[in-house]
């Protein structure tokens, strides 16, 4: 199998890449990491790619071109996948067509539910009986591109902002490895 080359985009804990790094390891899996894109220098994330001898880059949205720069790096590994694990900062609508190729986003509600940010606060205040995740097409609506996969949990009633987050990430781990397997099964 002929592995696409992905760019892994974070901002903070990284614990998402850490299971596409390790699931990325298995032959059968359909991509290769070769990128990992962080707009936070303090991104746990980047340790993570250091020691996985992953190239890394650390740009700063401040500046006026960082967008282009992001782009000629995609070019220059061949990136045929982007996904945003994380990533903090809303892509420009010409960056998404300037890339022209696949962008995935992870988000921790069920979509359509609860887009943005302080998905948390926001779930445990309404009276949703489950939540959970979803992989989805990134398109130039906030978390409304179409959706690959879900996966879900009934909440309890004990369950706080942590403990939602910590029963939600245990579901991404999972969800954004089969959301790529089932992207390219017929690739
Ligand atoms: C995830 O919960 C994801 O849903 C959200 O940001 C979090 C990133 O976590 N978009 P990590 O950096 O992968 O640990």
């Amino acid at each position: 199998m002929v592995k696409k080359n992905t760019c892994i985009f974070i901002s903070g804990e990284g614990s998402n890449l850490k299971t596409l790094i390790n699931n990325s390891r298995n032959h059968n899996f359909p991509i290769k990491i070769s990128l990992v894109i962080s707009n936070n220098a303090n991104a746990k994330g980047i340790l993570l790619a250091k020691k996985n001898s992953i190239p890394f880059i650390i740009i700063d949205t401040k500046r006026r071109y960082f967008e282009n720069f992001i782009l000629a790096n995609l070019k220059k590994y061949k990136i045929s996948l982007i996904c945003l694990a994380g990533y903090m900062k809303v892509l420009s609508k010409k960056f998404l067509n300037s890339y022209g190729k696949m962008i995935i986003n992870i988000h921790p509600s069920l979509l359509p539910k609860f887009k943005g940010l302080n998905t948390f606060e926001r779930i445990l205040k309404s009276d949703e009986k489950k939540t959970g995740c979803t992989v989805h097409f990134v398109n130039e609506k906030l978390d409304a591109g179409m959706i690959i996969i879900q996966k879900i949990f009934f909440i309890e009633k004990d369950d706080n902002e942590e403990i939602l987050k910590k029963k939600t990430q245990k579901l991404e781990h999972k969800a954004f490895s089969e959301a790529i397997i089932k992207i390219f099964r017929y690739s």
